[in-house]
């Protein structure tokens, strides 16, 4: 039977915005943090809380359709190509324990494989990013995004405001990738560098594919994320007119099962900058 995707995007937002109630009314510290793979890599009882609400509410909702969240993925689970929902509880944990208040719920919702509904919803400032695909996308659903003109890329890749992220990896190679990748896209031309107009790193993919649709950004490259990290903001992005490659220079085509990821704004001339970031970056990953 065809799913009623707005009757799903729908309780999504509903459940986004109950969670958000949970993470406002938190009061996280450093001290209140699990430790997962290392000192860097936090998890809060909110996260595991605000996830087991969602995952109880969708299933009760939804028993036939699978669910993916960060709290709860095993090493080996596999996204299959069921309705899935993908929950990361509290993208931008470090934030959240810092009392940083760049934190979304992030709940994606994906057919085939496919990212197919994304809510990306921040409780602290109250802004709501969602997209049902084929359907445009929204900020606080009346606002259609871009908010801004859609970019001519005059300058290139230097005339770019690029969101990376270290991630909670910092050792081995996808540290050295990152590394090099941010130095090379700071430096000087003369330095063989894209000279960026600047770096950001803000702590939340999903917020940062959020900014990229919503034109602020112009770019965000990340190595290392994970389907709860993206499957959401992808569906804004790619609704607001912004593109998802992968992050591997040549590849044109990532996968919500993939790590590496970078998303340009909508604008014309997008492909000319990816190939030209590639160009600038490719050495990074020898
Ligand atoms: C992390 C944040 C961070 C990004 C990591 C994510 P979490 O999610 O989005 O910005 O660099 O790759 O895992 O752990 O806060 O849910």
């Amino acid at each position: 039977a065809d799913l009623n995707l707005q009757e799903i995007h729908d309780f999504m937002i509903s459940i986004a915005r109950k969670a958000g109630e949970t993470i406002t009314a938190a009061h996280p510290t450093a001290g209140a943090t699990g430790n997962k793979k290392n000192s860097v890599d936090l998890v809060t009882e909110t996260d595991q809380a605000v996830e087991k609400l969602v995952s109880t509410s969708l299933r009760e909702k939804y028993p036939d359709f699978a669910f993916m969240g960060e709290e709860t993925y095993k090493p080996g689970d596999r996204l299959t190509s069921a309705p899935t929902f993908i929950c990361d509880p509290i993208d931008g944990t470090t934030n959240f324990v810092h009392t940083y208040p760049y934190v979304s719920i992030s709940l994606g919702f994906s057919l085939n494989l496919v990212p197919t509904i994304g809510v990306v919803y921040n409780p602290f400032t109250s802004t709501l990013y969602s997209a049902i695909k084929g359907h445009g996308a929204y900020k606080n659903l009346d606002q259609t995004l871009p908010l801004s003109a859609p970019s001519k890329f005059e300058t290139g890749v230097s005339g770019c405001l690029v969101a990376v992220e270290w991630g909670s990896d910092r050792s081995g190679n996808d540290f050295a990738v990152k590394s090099k990748t941010f130095s090379r896209l700071a430096a000087t031309k003369e330095n063989g560098g894209g000279m960026v107009h600047g770096l950001r790193s803000f702590g939340s993919a999903a917020l940062n594919l959020c900014g990229v649709a919503e034109g602020g950004l112009d770019i965000y490259w990340e190595a290392g994320c994970w389907a709860w990290d993206v499957c959401a903001g992808w569906v804004i992005l790619e609704e607001a007119g912004g593109m998802m490659v992968d992050a591997n220079p040549g590849n044109w085509e990532p996968r919500v099962d993939g790590r590496r990821y970078f998303a340009i704004r909508p604008g014309e001339g997008q492909r000319e900058v990816v190939e030209e970031f590639w160009g600038l970056v490719e050495g990074a990953f020898e």
